[in-house]
């Protein structure tokens, strides 16, 4: 199918290439399909050649890229005769869960940390119907309360520990593929549960590789995504990034008390350790983090440079590709790209806090309006 007609999300799109039979009724939310945008203020800023673009993953239905994996998740578990489905998170997967959930008309239960959730995030799962069950721990306690029940109960865990996760969420990489026409060279990434990581790099490396030789087919009406694919021959380096006292693969160990303002990436036990330390290594890339400040600063600029109100775990992303330019670890004239996992109006606390002093306050006056507009122009 080609995009321009009525877009069925990602399992329609990638049906191809995604674990479904022909038979399977799809529960989508027309997921997908997101914006790949140019930075161009930010690389007039930067210079040296470089190209940026962000995949603005805020974009999905539930404001996050955790709706690539939850229609394959829920689409699988629906199939399995399941009529629950059970996740920990730290916001946006209880929030997608609990969307997915609705639209196939059986139940979700989802773990998030008392305290450390994001109030959109917390709204969207109450109103969705979930059973919202808050926890006194953080996710890692959460996640490891879900593998137990799990296995004790009749629930089908949708966390990115399922399979069928990942391979939803691997159609990110594709899409970057047919808009570029080719791999970025770098693609720049939060990482949290680790999940998202190991999912791109396996969608980068099935479109390197599509042979040339089969890159033809009769169905697609605008840009032949094969075609696109058999151009991407190489993959992106993978550059992943965590906050600060949230860094267990920059410390090379688990992290006990995992801290920060990005509370969508607090977590100290990823699950995907080994998956994305291949993503890492194989694809000759790097992890580093980044302090809270310079992530609530990279939010920010992107906002008020770009009109891209990400949530500050995504921001992460820009604000680490901007420091390995910097710092020579990822070249003059490369291409970038870089996830922008969440919606900046997930968190409507953190940005309105960090943008204290940003309103006036003046009298219903016309006097008090133009000076307030000469003041500030
Ligand atoms: N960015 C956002 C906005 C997230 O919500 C998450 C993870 C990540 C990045 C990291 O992705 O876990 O695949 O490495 N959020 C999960 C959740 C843990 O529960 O919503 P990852």
């Amino acid at each position: 199918m080609s995009v321009g007609a009525h877009y069925q999300g990602i399992i329609e799109r990638y049906r191809d290439r995604l674990p479904v039979e022909a038979s399977t009724s799809i529960i989508s939310l027309a997921e997908g399909n997101t914006p790949l945008i140019r930075l161009e203020n930010i690389e007039r800023k930067i210079g040296r050649g470089i190209e940026l673009y962000a995949k603005i993953e805020g974009q999905n239905p539930t404001g996050s890229f955790k709706d690539r994996g939850m229609t394959m998740a829920v689409t699988q578990a629906v199939a399995e005769g399941s009529k629950a489905i059970i996740c920990a998170s730290t916001g946006n997967t209880s929030a997608s869960a609990a969307a997915y959930a609705a639209r196939a008309g059986i139940r979700a239960f989802v773990l998030i940390p008392q305290g450390n959730i994001a109030l959109g995030k917390l709204a969207q799962a109450m109103i969705e119907g979930a059973c919202v069950i808050q926890i006194k721990g953080n996710f890692d306690d959460g996640m490891q309360l879900v593998k137990d029940v799990a296995s004790a109960a009749p629930v089908t865990i949708v966390n990115s520990i399922n399979p069928y996760r990942l391979q939803g969420q691997k159609t990110a990489a594709f899409e970057i593929i047919d808009a570029l026409g080719r791999a970025p060279d770098v693609h720049g990434i939060p990482v949290g549960n680790a999940g998202n990581i190991s999912a791109y790099w396996t969608g980068y490396s099935e479109y390197a590789a599509v042979s040339p030789a089969t890159a033809s087919c009769s169905f697609c009406t605008d840009v032949c995504r094969y075609q696109a694919a058999a151009k991407a021959q190489s993959r992106p380096r993978m550059f992943g990034y965590q906050a600060a006292g949230a860094a267990p693969f920059v410390r090379g160990e688990m992290v006990d008390e995992p801290e920060t303002v990005a509370t969508a990436i607090r977590i100290g036990r990823p699950q995907s350790w080994d998956l994305a330390w291949a993503a890492v290594r194989e694809s000759g890339g790097a992890v580093a983090s980044l302090t809270d400040d310079e992530i609530l600063q990279t939010q920010r600029m992107l906002a008020d440079t770009e009109g891209v109100f990400c949530e500050p775990a995504s921001a992460i992303s820009i604000g680490g590709v901007l420091r390995d330019i910097d710092n020579g670890n990822i070249a003059e004239g490369s291409l970038i790209t870089c996830t922008l996992t969440g919606h900046g109006l997930k968190d409507p606390d953190t940005a309105i806090k960090q943008s204290e002093g940003a309103v006036i306050e003046i009298p219903a006056e016309l006097d008090a309006v133009k000076s307030a507009i000469l003041d500030n122009l």
